[in-house]
This record gives structure tokens, C-alpha cells and sequence, in this order.
């Protein structure tokens, strides 16, 4: 299913935005003017991924320091032992849309 979760200009460049599609939480990236979505909830403990320091499109959970590739949910670092759900995501006009 996809859903509207916003305008291009909702999503501020390098920072995280959380949204909401069917009752699910994505986390959003825009880098580079492109934008990215994965889970919200970090595997190991259940952290808020789009509060998480972005860094060479690698994210990092803010409470134990799992670290995600937003490009494709791989896991990049411990403690986690599993990567994340990505989301296509994409812009018709000015409107944003993701599909899970
Ligand atoms: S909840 Fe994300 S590293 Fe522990």
C-alpha cells in the first residue's frame, strides 16, 4: 500500500523524519536532495531511527549506536544482529510517497 506522508519540502536535507503509512512507522532521510525509507524502529531495541546521526548515507541509533546503510538496511554495526525494511519512496509533483 502507499500513502502521501507529505511535501518535498516536509524533509529537511541530512535530517530524519518519522511517518506514518498503515499503522507503520518509517523513517525518512533526505540526502543529497534524494530521499530514503526504512523502518522506524531500530531491530536491537525498538530506537527511533529518525532520530539517528546520518553520516555517508549510514544511520546510527541514537540509544545503543546500531548503525544502518539507508540505501539498502544493511547493517553496518552492532549491537543489532539484523538489518532494516526499505521502503520505495517517491515524489509526484510536490508530494511524497511511500509504499510498504
Ligand atoms: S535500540 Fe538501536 S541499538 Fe539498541
Amino acid at each position: 500500500m502507499e500513502k502521501m506522508v507529505g511535501k518535498v519540502s516536509d524533509f529537511g536535507e541530512g535530517a530524519g523524519r518519522m511517518v506514518s503509512v498503515d499503522g507503520k512507522a518509517i523513517a525518512v532521510f533526505k540526502i543529497g536532495g534524494k530521499l530514503f525509507a526504512i523502518d522506524e524502529l531500530c531491530p536491537h531495541a525498538h530506537g527511533p531511527l529518525h532520530e539517528g546521526a546520518v553520516e555517508n548515507y549510514i544511520v546510527e541509533c541514537p540509544w545503543h549506536g546500531s548503525q544502518f546503510d539507508i540505501r539498502s538496511g544493511r547493517l553496518a554495526r552492532g549491537p543489532s544482529t539484523s538489518g532494516v525494511n526499505t521502503y520505495r519512496i517517491y515524489v509526484k509533483g510536490e508530494e511524497v510517497f511511500v509504499d510498504i
